[in-house]
């Protein structure tokens, strides 16, 4: 492939996500979306419209994933369906040869995650990235940085809030949502997972997770509207996790981490605290932050949607890594395995909830629990 030839794209599922994802592409200049897929012919059929306007050469539409790939001329295939699909589809989409890029979280369950991560692995060529667009916004890199220079000195906590609301419209809005075998989960396997996974791109990986979830504002859903956690990290770091889409008015995301020699928050993406010792005479406490995104040299790529929105900036910056990714032939920042320990925390979550114990998150990943399924009535009861 010449670095300069467009990838061609199969976007799967045209619903929400999906649109987004083909809209960033039909802006970039490395991607060409070849192929809709989509059960419902409405959805692809108005995305190819969406398309068409916005410049692009109409792309082919499909039923399914299989006879897409069947046809050819696929590089890359951005896996947007419902989030229970979301490994089986990647799989195979990585089986017809093509790089993948799946939406969070990876999956609802950790059979499927653990065969595509061992199929991922026996085709070392295939890029595969899990979308955490969060990861790329200058805040996160800015916090990221400091860390691995080791300017917060030992890191000893994090405090993670996503203290969002949902309507009971938008669990309405698809039969899927709220749902154990779709959704996967509710405030912290839908929306949490964002936050969870910069906490551990901060912290590393989990020991261990003590948890309670509770269904207490919405109908009609399987699923938790709130969860808390607390995490114990294998540097000794503790956090307290705590995720809600039950939270009027909706206060977003806060997300601290602290240190012995510096700590920083991330309020609503933005940098909103950063002090570190090391520059302590530079200004008012916590005064540090413009400074530090200053020096992280982070310029993100706009993207200006007709009716003014610029909701597909981090996807786009996300996008980018990963065409870079696979022209380079390296990792992009978000793997297959950051999405696979995120999706492992999640259910470490449920299951501590459920079964009123502490959970070992490297008992999750190696599928001690997996007959424990994500199906209806099983986390249910512990809420
Ligand atoms: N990164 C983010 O910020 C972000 C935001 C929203 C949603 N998401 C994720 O994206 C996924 C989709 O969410 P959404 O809000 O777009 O849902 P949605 O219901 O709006 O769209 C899903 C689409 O997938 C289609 N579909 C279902 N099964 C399919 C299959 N086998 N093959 C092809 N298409 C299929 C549906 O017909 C529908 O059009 C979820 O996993 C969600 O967690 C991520």
């Amino acid at each position: 492939m010449n670095a300069s030839t467009p990838l061609r794209l199969a976007v799967v599922g045209c619903g929400v996500i999906g649109r987004l994802h083909a809209e960033v592409a039909a802006h970039s200049p490395d991607l060409d979306v070849v192929a809709l897929v989509d059960p419902y012919a409405p959805s692809a059929e108005a995305l190819a419209r969406r398309l068409e306007d916005l410049g692009q050469t109409a792309p082919r539409i499909y039923g399914d994933l299989a006879a897409a790939l069947e046809d050819g001329g696929i590089d890359i295939v951005a896996v947007c369906t419902l989030s229970g699909t979301h490994a089986s589809l990647a799989l195979q989409a990585l089986e017809a040869g093509a790089h993948v890029v799946v939406e969070k979280p990876l999956d609802v369950a950790l059979a499927p995650a653990r065969a595509l991560r061992e199929a991922a692995d026996a085709r070392p060529g295939q890029v595969v990235a899990v979308i955490s667009q969060h990861r790329h916004d200058p805040s996160a890199l800015a916090v990221r940085r400091a860390l691995d220079a080791g300017r917060f000195g030992r890191v000893t906590s994090a405090v993670a809030n996503i203290d969002w609301f949902r309507s009971q419209e938008y669990y309405d809005s698809a039969a899927w949502r709220g749902t154990w075998t779709l959704d996967g989960g509710g405030a912290l396997m839908n929306q949490g997972v964002h936050t969870l996974d910069l906490l551990l791109w901060f912290l590393g990986e989990p020991v261990e997770v003590v948890a309670h979830t509770a269904r207490l504002a919405h109908e009609r859903i399987e699923v938790e509207d709130v969860a808390v956690a607390i995490l114990k990290f294998a540097s000794g770091a503790l956090a307290t996790l705590h995720a809600s889409t039950a939270a009027y008015p909706d206060l977003g995301v806060r997300l601290q981490v602290h240190g012995t020699d510096g700590s920083a928050v991330i309020a609503s993406d933005e940098l909103v605290f950063f002090h570190a010792k090391d520059a302590e005479d530079e200004g008012p406490r916590g005064g540090q932050a413009a400074k530090e995104l200053e020096a992280a040299g982070i310029a993100a790529p706009v993207v200006v949607a007709p009716d003014g929105s610029e909701y597909g900036n981090a996807h786009l910056t996300q996008w980018t890594d990963i065409v870079e990714a696979i022209r380079e032939g390296r990792e992009p920042l978000v793997t297959l395995g950051d999405g696979h320990l995120a999706l492992a925390t999640v259910r470490a979550v449920y299951l501590s909830a459920t079964l009123a114990q502490p959970i070992r998150v490297a008992d999750v990943l190696d599928g001690k629990y997996d007959e424990q399924s994500t199906e209806t009535g099983f986390v249910a009861e512990g809420c």
